[in-house]
């Protein structure tokens, strides 16, 4: 038993196989496909099906290579997009954001459009979006911002800020690196002169994760003032020790992209090594722990995604609680974040539909 990721050469060896038989691999699924019947889920089109087998192939790539995907944004390349993003004052990161070990760290973003761009509304609004990656795999921040505000256009107004976390695989990366590492960006945008209820909290997947780690902290510590609103899509919102029997029974297991492996292998790297204690478990399951915020939340997810009985209970479990205001949007069949992966896999139009109706609901469509 070789254990994961793969040592030199056989690393090599194994690149070079899966690059090889990729071409072969995405005609023969073209042809596989072709009958509906076949197909995960028959309403979907051909191209889903591909884009999902594919991105599951994908996944096991990463794990066993151990790729950790895209470099930091670089003053050469992003130019007037770059935010070089210091921490707060020490004191910011108080109760489970302070740590021993893991320190708050200098981040780096990248704006869209440019930090220089004059904000077509009155005021500086900012999207703050924390992407996805199940805490191992930062996604190609030129192409995600690109992806992401191809959907963004019913947002008119509003600058995002895409927000890479230190991953989980890098020394001291573990939780809570990347809360503080929330807490750091949050605070840069307010620091940078932006109302704070102009400010609107976005995350996909693990970053939606993130998100309501941040709310939960800000709402308990008082330490900086609420955001303006938050937005969820896909968040993986029950992080626990045991991922592949949490998932054992859904439904979705094998039509999603999304494998019981990748969702492991991100616990197992997130979670501290002392294991989730009680006073982090609110920190990682906010479906287990759900609780009072004064700021609405918009929450999206795919029917098809193996997360989706858990975002739907999540969000029950929000709404439950007086004074809450949450907003669900299902889109039907969709897999997981199509926020990110929607031209992918073929789920454009329905991302867009889902953003225009999370701006209506968050009275964020400034004309
Ligand atoms: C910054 O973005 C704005 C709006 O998209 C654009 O008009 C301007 O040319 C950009 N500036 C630079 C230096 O790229
Ligand atoms: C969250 O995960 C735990 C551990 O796998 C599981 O027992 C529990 O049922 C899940 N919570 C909900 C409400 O789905």
């Amino acid at each position: 038993m070789v254990s994961l990721p793969l040592p030199q050469p056989f690393k090599g060896i194994y690149v070079f196989y899966f690059m090889f038989k990729l071409p072969l691999q995405i005609a023969s699924l073209l042809v596989y496909y072709l009958p509906t019947s076949l197909r995960p889920m028959p309403q979907w089109k051909l191209r889903t099906c591909v884009a999902a087998s594919f991105l599951r192939s994908f996944f096991d790539y990463i794990e066993i290579t151990g790729d950790q995907g895209a470099k930091l944004p670089t003053r050469e390349k992003a130019k007037d997009r770059l935010a070089l993003v210091q921490p707060g004052e020490a004191e910011l990161y108080s109760g489970i954001l302070a740590s021993p070990t893991i320190k708050p760290a200098p981040l780096i973003g990248l704006w869209d459009p440019n930090a220089t761009a004059q904000p077509t509304a009155d005021k500086h609004r900012v999207v703050l979006h924390f992407p996805g990656g199940g805490f191992t795999y930062a996604y190609d921040p030129y192409e995600s911002s690109q992806g992401v505000s191809q959907i963004m256009k019913h947002m008119r107004g509003y600058r995002t800020l895409f927000a890479q976390n230190r991953l989980a695989t890098v020394p001291n990366g573990r939780f809570p690196a990347a809360i503080q590492d929330a807490l750091t960006f949050y605070n840069h945008v307010l620091r940078s002169g932006v109302e704070p209820q102009d400010i609107v909290l976005l995350g996909d997947s693990a970053g939606g994760n993130l998100v309501m780690a941040l709310l939960r902290y800000l709402e308990t510590s008082h330490k900086l003032p609420l955001p303006g609103a938050a937005m969820l899509w896909s968040p993986w919102v029950n992080i626990t020790e045991d991922v592949p029997r949490q998932y054992a029974g859904s439904r979705n297991l094998g039509v999603d992209y999304v494998t019981t492996s990748v969702l492991q292998v991100g616990a197992q790297k997130y979670i501290p090594e002392g294991g989730i204690t009680t006073d982090i478990a609110p920190f990682l399951s906010p479906l287990q722990y759900p609780f009072k915020t004064n700021i609405p939340i918009f929450v999206h997810a795919g029917t098809a995604e193996v997360f989706y009985d858990e975002v739907q209970r999540f969000v029950d479990a929000m709404s439950e609680i007086e004074g809450n205001r949450v907003k669900f949007h299902p889109t039907e069949f969709a897999p997981h974040d199509i926020l990110l992966s929607h031209a992918l896999v073929g789920f454009t139009e329905q991302a867009e539909v889902a953003m225009k109706d999370a701006a209506d609901y968050l009275h964020l469509v400034s004309t």
